[in-house]
């Protein structure tokens, strides 16, 4: 990796992960720390020659000349998030087009990525332009690459997901003079669907789901639960597991985030990038959501890079890790996939 190199990678996203102090990254949708991300990656986007704009969303554009190709990732996060989810793929992206000076392309930040890819959905809905080929770099935030003693990896595609919001009515009352048998506790009517959710999905092949958030009303010690309100996060590889999922929770079928395949062509392009550096890229499928999911759904032929997650491929999480080796190896194949995408004459020979 040539140029001021990881070590600036590295120096920016610690920069990006000190936004908003507390434990972890905390950067929610459209707030304060996100815009303030967003002001960080447009100075760096300008120092590589980009010409910055934002779309109707709020989503951060770099671009040189007439940008077919574009590449990118979220500066939003989770809450007490990692250093290298989305942020790597903004940062690595200004990086290669730093180092691609001349070659026509550009570099994105969507907005509110981790909250249902906000900005990339309404970029597809006409917020802005949308480019004809797109590739995201991301950290893999699981542990296949770390078992299989790969650096780098290509997502195939993104498994289909839905989240839904449930609610549990019940009296609330006093927790002191209320009979254990006059009790409509909606806290142990919730407790029991949250160990149901864990067994419908460990019942059915390569489906996980998860309850994220749960809010418990009135929240006094002393006040048996009148009112609970919990979320679930479904995952499946295909709808008909989706579909089974969802049904064994009595949860509607929509509104849901189909599975989806990336572009053969990118994901080939990537291959023999990887191969043509020395490195043998391991094809793996995407638990994660991730905005490239959502332009190959509306039709920009897309693809996904992962770098390797250290510690077992934790996310979502302060302890979220990438090593400056692989990262390094992960910047080189971006530079010279999205070189070679740009200069290629048609997309179908990408
Ligand atoms: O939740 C996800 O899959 C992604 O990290 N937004
Ligand atoms: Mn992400
Ligand atoms: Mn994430």
């Amino acid at each position: 990796m040539s140029g001021p190199g990881v070590d600036r990678v590295f120096e920016r996203l610690e920069r990006l992960y000190a936004i908003g102090g507390g434990l972890g990254a905390n950067r929610p949708e459209y707030s304060p720390e996100e815009d303030e991300a967003h002001e960080l990656a447009a100075a760096w986007m300008e120092e590589a020659g980009l010409e910055v704009s934002r779309d109707g969303a709020g989503n951060l554009l770099g671009v040189r000349g007439e940008a077919r190709v574009w590449t990118g990732s979220h500066l939003d996060s989770v809450p007490s998030g990692g250093r290298f989810d989305g942020a790597l793929g903004v940062v690595a992206g200004i990086e290669a087009a730093e180092r691609l000076a001349g070659t026509p392309l550009a570099v994105v930040a969507f907005r509110g990525e981790e909250v249902g890819c906000l900005g990339s959905r309404a970029c597809c809905g006409g917020a802005g332009p949308l480019p004809a080929v797109f590739v995201e770099l991301h950290v893999e935030q699981g542990p296949r690459l770390e078992q299989a003693g790969a650096a780098l990896g290509v997502a195939t595609g993104i498994v289909g997901y839905a989240r839904r919001e449930v609610r549990f009515e019940g009296r609330a009352g006093h927790a002191g003079t209320t009979p254990m048998d006059a009790r409509e506790d909606a806290l142990c009517a919730a407790a029991e669907f949250v160990l149901r959710v864990r067994r419908a999905a460990g019942g059915i092949e390569g489906a996980v789901a998860t309850v994220g958030r749960l809010e418990v009303e009135p929240g006094g010690v002393n006040v048996i639960p009148g009112g609970v309100t919990l979320t679930v996060d479904a995952r499946a590889p295909d709808e008909e597991r989706l579909d089974r999922l969802l049904a064994a929770l009595d949860l509607a079928r929509e509104p849901r985030t189909p599975p989806v395949a990336f572009d053969e062509g990118v994901r080939r392009a990537l291959a023999e990038e990887a191969a043509r550096l020395g490195v043998e890229a391991v094809e793996l499928p995407s638990g994660a959501g991730h905005d490239a999911g959502i332009l190959a759904a509306a039709g920009v032929a897309s693809g996904m890079l992962f770098v390797r997650s250290l510690a077992g491929g934790i996310s979502h999480h302060p302890d979220e890790e990438s090593s400056p080796e692989d990262i390094a190896l992960a910047v080189d194949v971006l530079a010279a996939t999205l070189n070679r995408l740009a200069s290629s004459t048609r997309i179908d020979r990408v």
